[in-house]
């Protein structure tokens, strides 16, 4: 596992969203599966612009959803897929055909499941996830506990999770459960990306990078990752006690 600490969150976006640019131009067609949520936000943002200035084709790539909340509607802004929509794929002009999210209103969420996983399957796999931390250590709706070996499943949300989670909606909102890819997924994503930021997220980030590796933190099975790279910023990684590839 690389750890990348930047100066800020702004430097930090331009360098995630340089990862994104490196792999379509290096392989147009890639898999690609981008968490929602407020750390990766500028980095899509600036994403968006670059790829308007530079002319990049992303119509031969694809992507897969990495997470939903159960029973919201993709319409309410609060959802992964409203998030993605208007921070990825509207701004990228991807085709409806190039997108693959979870459903949280399917009716059969077993087989919602089973077609997820089916589909990284066809593909042969994803080539780059990037996903961020949750105030538990979370990654996707992988919450504390859940075993590495899973694939997609539907999960009961811890209580952090339903009060952190609030933040994305209008109006107070009942977030109960998620679906989400498991961290099997993660293992065996081509390369994988972590990303946090702010000082909110130094804590977990000391514990995920830095105590044992555990389900009780999800985060920390980065470290288990071949291909791996932990980029944050210094707020995110002011309790870190071992030395990084500082930037
Ligand atoms: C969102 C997701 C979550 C978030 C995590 C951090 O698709 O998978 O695990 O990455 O909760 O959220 P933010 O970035 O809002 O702090």
């Amino acid at each position: 596992m690389k750890l990348k600490v930047y100066k800020d969150y702004n430097a930090l976006s331009i360098s995630v969203a340089g990862k994104i640019i490196e792999l379509i131009k290096y392989k147009p067609d890639a898999v690609l599966c981008l968490a929602a949520g407020d750390t990766p936000r500028l980095a899509y943002n600036l994403l968006a612009q670059q790829v308007s200035n530079e002319n990049i084709d992303f119509t031969r790539c694809s992507f897969i959803g990495l997470d939903e909340w159960i029973g919201i509607a993709p319409e309410n802004e609060g959802s992964c897929s409203f998030f993605l929509q208007r921070h990825v794929f509207n701004p990228l002009h991807i085709s409806a055909s190039q997108i693959h999210l979870f459903n949280g209103l399917a009716e059969d969420f077993l087989y919602e499941c089973e077609k997820m996983d089916a589909l990284i399957a066809e593909k042969k796999g994803i080539d780059l996830m990037i996903v961020g931390t949750g105030m538990n250590g979370h990654i996707g709706f992988n919450e504390p506990g859940v075993s590495f070996n899973k694939y997609s499943h539907v999960i009961n949300l811890d209580g952090t999770t339903q009060s952190v989670g609030q933040k994305y909606f209008t109006q107070p909102t009942a977030l109960k459960q998620g679906i989400t890819l498991g961290l099997n997924h993660l293992l065996q994503a081509r390369k994988a990306i972590l990303i946090a930021n702010g000082i909110k997220k130094a804590d977990v980030i000391h514990k995920a990078l830095e105590e044992e590796i555990s389900t009780d933190m999800p985060a920390s099975i980065i470290r288990l990752h071949p291909d791996a790279t932990v980029m944050i910023d210094e707020d995110a990684g002011s309790l870190l006690v071992k030395n990084s590839d500082a930037l």
